[in-house]
């Protein structure tokens, strides 16, 4: 078990997954496959996949006055991620997400309901947790406002931040300088880069996840690739959750941002080999088997 503590802020929500062989045109009715609620949720995902590989994990998030919310904070009671706050926000719904489950691939439609009351009010309250944090983890499905917030926690206190900008929308310049990575995939780097002209100036500080392709990274203008495992693929949804949160377990570890990233494409590859986002997260030894028959096989 790491001693490093992780404090993760951000969105939990109910994911209602259809699974579909082809997505739907405009004004098109089509036939599923199935259909299914799980818990899910960017930040929750992320929390999850650290728990699952051995870390101490605290959220700070949000559920809404639903039976999704009661579901939502039994799921992380049972798997030991402590909430910082359970009280559910008053008057609205638990953030719910519409996953379509295709072949090989997802799309996802979320509604933040109580996403949207993690504002930097709330995380005030909770501000303890993320100072006595040796790391911590954010995604943007909570508002801006808090997310900048708790970059200026983390630059206050020195406690490294890694923000994964999903979905991708404008940061502020304090998110870009306070924080220590940023983790877009390709198609939200290409949309940083319209809300940010300037975003390669941060370069050194970016992590791209490229699907199939593993990750790359910028190392004084050398692009830095670290190549993918080969995984038969059920679902990918929540493989770049799997992906952030194996990151910040490894660099929590001490371990090296090219071992670090190693290792979480391999928990990606792994991920994606299961149905639904938080019940495909492996844990540290089945992330470890990976790494040794990849390295059996060289
Ligand atoms: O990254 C996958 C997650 O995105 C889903 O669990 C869904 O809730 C959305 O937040």
């Amino acid at each position: 078990m790491s001693e490093s503590k992780i404090t993760v802020v951000g969105s939990l929500n109910m994911d209602l997954v259809v699974v579909t062989d082809q997505h739907p045109e405009i004004g098109e009715t089509i036939i599923g496959k199935d259909f299914t609620t799980t818990c899910g949720g960017k930040g929750a995902n992320q929390a999850v996949a650290l728990k699952q590989l051995g870390n101490d994990v605290t959220f700070i998030g949000r559920v809404g006055e639903d039976l999704y919310g009661t579901e939502i904070v039994e799921n992380f009671k049972s798997r030991g991620i402590k909430l910082a706050d359970e009280t559910p926000a008053e008057n609205v719904s638990t953030g719910i997400a519409c996953v379509t489950v295709g072949h090989k691939d997802n799309s996802i439609i979320i509604v933040p309901g109580a996403n949207a009351h993690v504002t930097p009010e709330f995380l005030d309250l909770h501000k303890n947790e993320v100072i006595h944090s040796d790391y911590v983890l954010t995604q943007l499905e909570i508002p801006i406002e808090t997310v900048d917030y708790l970059a200026t926690i983390c630059k206050e206190n020195n406690i490294p931040l890694i923000v994964n900008p999903a979905p991708a929308s404008a940061l502020t310049n304090n998110i870009l300088e306070a924080c220590t990575y940023i983790t877009p995939n390709r198609i939200e780097l290409e949309q940083l880069k319209e809300y940010h002209r300037n975003i390669m100036d941060y370069q050194e500080k970016i992590i791209v996840t490229d699907g199939k392709e593993g990750c790359f990274y910028h190392q004084e203008d050398e692009v830095v690739r670290i190549p993918s495992f080969k995984a038969e693929v059920v679902d990918t949804t929540g493989a770049g959750d799997s992906f952030n949160g194996a990151l910040v377990s490894e660099l929590s570890r001490g371990k090296s941002l090219e071992e670090s990233l190693k290792f979480a494409n391999a928990t990606g590859a792994a991920s994606i080999t299961k149905f639904g986002a938080q019940s495909g997260m492996p844990t540290r030894e089945e992330v470890l088997k990976i790494l040794e028959e990849a390295e059996y096989k060289k």
